[in-house]
């Protein structure tokens, strides 16, 4: 069965009670199930990671192949707007890669508006809360089932 790396960035940890409004009521937990269970339909298994801390996040995307993921599905939180190390380490690994975020980053303040992961993954998704990652999950299936 394929494996997709699923990678939560910083804070992403506190959803469910981290401004609801913006991020809306879905805990990581209530994301990651949900992301399991269209998963498992598609017959594709999901390992999920979270970590506050930029140079995890690089060491996990750095151990993607080893590890034998076929994908990767990341929201990067607000290292999306910051780093250079993880879009390195994207590059490095060359797996099939989708980055999603909850909110619309281009509806919000100026510094959302730039990501640095996105040139270099197949695609982003963002705006569309919970169903951003099922999406992006979807996308990165048929990426990996072409
Ligand atoms: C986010 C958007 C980022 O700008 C922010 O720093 C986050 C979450 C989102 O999912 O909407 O932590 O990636």
């Amino acid at each position: 069965m394929k494996k997709i790396l699923v990678i939560h960035g910083p804070n992403m940890h506190l959803l469910g009670q981290r401004q609801k409004e913006i991020y809306g009521q879905a805990t990581l937990e209530d994301i990651n199930k949900e992301l399991k269970k269209l998963a498992k339909e598609c017959g594709i298994e999901i390992i999920d990671y979270q970590s506050n801390h930029e140079g995890d996040i690089v060491d996990k995307i750095g151990s993607a192949n080893i590890e034998k993921f076929s994908a990767i599905l990341i929201n990067p939180a607000a290292y999306t707007h910051t780093s250079v190390a993880i879009r390195d380490a994207i590059l490095s690994v060359n797996l099939p890669t989708v980055e999603v975020h909850l909110s619309n980053i281009y509806s919000r303040e100026d510094f959302r508006h730039k990501s640095l992961i996105a040139p270099v993954v197949h695609g982003q998704i963002s705006g569309f809360g919970v169903n951003s990652y099922l999406l992006g999950l979807q996308a990165v299936i048929g990426i990996i089932k072409k």
